[in-house]
């Protein structure tokens, strides 16, 4: 499995050839903004996109789904009221909620809690805000937190088994911030966090070293991707 980074919450996992894009968030990036070389980099890298996975209504999280949905025909995996407001914009959906497992080509998805808000730019709700915990075929088990809080939530996830590794929001403000991740790397039984949604405004910069060398501290690590940047798991 593979994991690349595109600035934000924005991230591209490659399994086993398949495709999930997650939160696409590139043309009203300020970052792409400043450096449309880098931008065109990231794209250019796209050969297909076979599913693109919505954690909330957020601008920051769905503002190119439209593009690259039409454009590689995904099908949209995200909250029933995400789902329904793509569906009518004529794109592929599977709408689910907080519950069970379902099983897709590259694995199983499940829906989980996040503490945050969701309501598109328009107004429209976006009904609840989540995450998905991802489990694929070779048993390997992802957390992606989506932007939230800390939270209680968090302790039920291992009890489906144990993580490799947990996407969570470190720039602060709007969602955890590092301090928060930290615990919730305890709750998550989790030693390892790939860190997203920090450095794209000014409100959520971060000091990367320190961030760093305070996982470190705690017998932790913390993994920041520069962007188009890919690890695998
Ligand atoms: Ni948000
Ligand atoms: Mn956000």
């Amino acid at each position: 499995m593979k994991i690349t980074f595109f600035s934000h919450s924005t991230y591209m996992i490659e399994i086993h050839g398949i495709f999930l894009l997650v939160d696409p968030f590139f043309y009203g990036n300020p970052l792409f903004k400043k450096d449309s070389k880098l931008l065109n980099r990231c794209i250019k890298y796209f050969k297909r996109i076979d599913y693109i996975l919505l954690t909330h209504a957020h601008y920051d999280h769905v503002c190119d789904t439209e593009l690259f949905a039409n454009k590689f025909g995904s099908l949209v995996i995200s909250n029933y009221e995400i789902s329904n407001f793509f569906e009518k914009k004529k794109l592929k959906t599977y709408g689910i909620n907080y519950g069970s497992f379902i099983s897709f080509p590259f694995g199983r998805l499940k829906y989980v809690w996040a503490t945050h808000s969701s309501v598109f730019d328009d107004g429209t709700y976006g009904g609840n805000p989540g995450g998905f915990l991802l489990q694929t075929k070779d048993k390997k088990n992802i957390y992606l937190s989506g932007d939230t809080s800390l939270t209680y939530e968090m302790k039920l996830i291992p009890s489906f088994g144990t993580l490799k590794i947990s996407i969570l929001p470190i720039g602060g403000v709007y969602t955890m911030g590092v301090e928060e991740a930290i615990i919730a790397s305890d709750f998550l039984q989790c030693k390892k966090v790939l860190g997203v949604h920090y450095d794209t405004f000014e409100a959520i910069k971060i000091d990367k070293k320190k961030a760093k060398e305070k996982f470190y501290e705690k017998n932790k690590e913390l993994f920041l991707l520069k962007i188009g940047d890919t690890m695998c798991i």
